[in-house]
């Protein structure tokens, strides 16, 4: 049993996203009932090198559990891509007798754990937090839930005016490597065309859907901003076949990532926050918690990081309704 667990430093890191408050509260509440300190570190790997580290609260924190956004705040820290920044962030978690580690965030969380983790021999447990769900050893990651939910709420209301006006709708979601969004939020509001990194064939397959668009008609594409050709040479090339065709492009951007998190994120903090502490006190280290067909489980961090790749059924769907 993990009987060397005395104080937990806890962080978050890389893009924020809506959850990762709730399983801040969980990992401070599950932390106290178990006698166990937790020091928040602010700004992800930037405040693990500078030292900004602050007490977590649990009767503070579940004030916070209907918020968006990280209270930690949050960075993308070049500094700790140098081994002086992971040597300068070991000396700051041993001068405040840190013994092991919580962090939330996505891949690029995961990349920096396993790096450090060749250093810095404390035990390390990740949570799964990005708006992306492109992480493998959970079937959704915080934040992507409430992502997808934003998305389809401003897409319903862009129908509404590329309705009345009969026009092609681009709307670009976010996900950098990944077309979760898109093909969520595509199929959710009933687009005629969903274009996702993860398959190489949908543009020929909305051109040639827009050989019969009727202009009496709107015309909607959700194109994930992971897609090899982008937003604007996809409008373009459209525009070059039908230069006729009324086009606008939306970018909804970081609204995605904002907001107070959806009734399944706020869950998914909770069970993840309980589930790290726990990890630790089993004795595990350098694993993610995640949930794989309502189970929790662990996957190690090299397993985590992985090309996304779209499940089969989902591919289907995608190819039956989205384009
Ligand atoms: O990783 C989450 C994410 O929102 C991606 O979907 C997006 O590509 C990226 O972060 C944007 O990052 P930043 O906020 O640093 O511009």
């Amino acid at each position: 049993m993990g009987k060397n667990i005395n104080h937990i430093g806890v962080f978050t890191s890389g893009g924020d996203s809506p959850g990762m408050n709730a399983a801040l509260y969980a990992i401070a509440k599950a932390a106290e009932i178990n006698g166990i300190q937790v020091s928040g570190i602010q700004k992800g790997y930037e405040g693990m090198i500078d030292g900004n580290f602050i007490p977590m609260e649990p009767q503070q924190l579940q004030k916070t559990v209907h918020r968006g956004g990280t209270i930690l705040k949050t960075s993308r820290s070049a500094r700790f891509l140098t081994i002086e920044g992971r040597l300068m962030a070991m000396e700051m978690l041993q001068k405040n007798s840190i013994d092991s580690l919580i962090a939330i965030g996505g891949d690029g969380t995961f990349r920096g754990l396993l790096a450090f983790s060749e250093l810095c021999k404390l035990p390390f447990i990740g949570i799964p937090g990005t708006i992306d769900n492109d992480l493998a050893g959970t079937d959704y990651t915080l934040g992507f839930d409430s992502a997808v939910n934003t998305a389809i709420h401003d897409i319903d209301k862009i129908r509404d005016t590329a309705e009345s006006h009969n026009r092609i709708f681009l709307i670009e979601v976010m996900g950098r490597d990944s077309g979760y969004i898109a093909i969520n939020s595509g199929l959710g509001t009933g687009a005629d065309a969903i274009l996702v990194p993860e398959s190489g064939k949908d543009f020929i397959r909305l051109l040639n859907k827009l050989r019969n668009y009727d202009s009496e008609e709107a015309f909607i594409v959700v194109v994930s901003e992971g897609d090899e050709l982008g937003t604007e040479l996809v409008a373009a090339k459209i525009k070059e076949v039908n230069p006729q065709v009324d086009l606008r492009i939306t970018k909804l951007g970081h609204v995605q990532r904002g907001g107070n998190p959806s009734a399944s994120d706020r869950m998914l903090g909770i069970r993840l926050g309980v589930a790290s502490v726990k990890a630790l006190l089993n004795g595990k280290r350098n694993v993610m918690v995640g949930i794989l067909n309502n189970e929790l489980v662990l996957t190690p961090f090299g397993q985590v990081i992985k090309r996304h790749q779209v499940n089969q059924e989902l591919q289907k769907l995608l190819k039956m309704f989205g384009s």
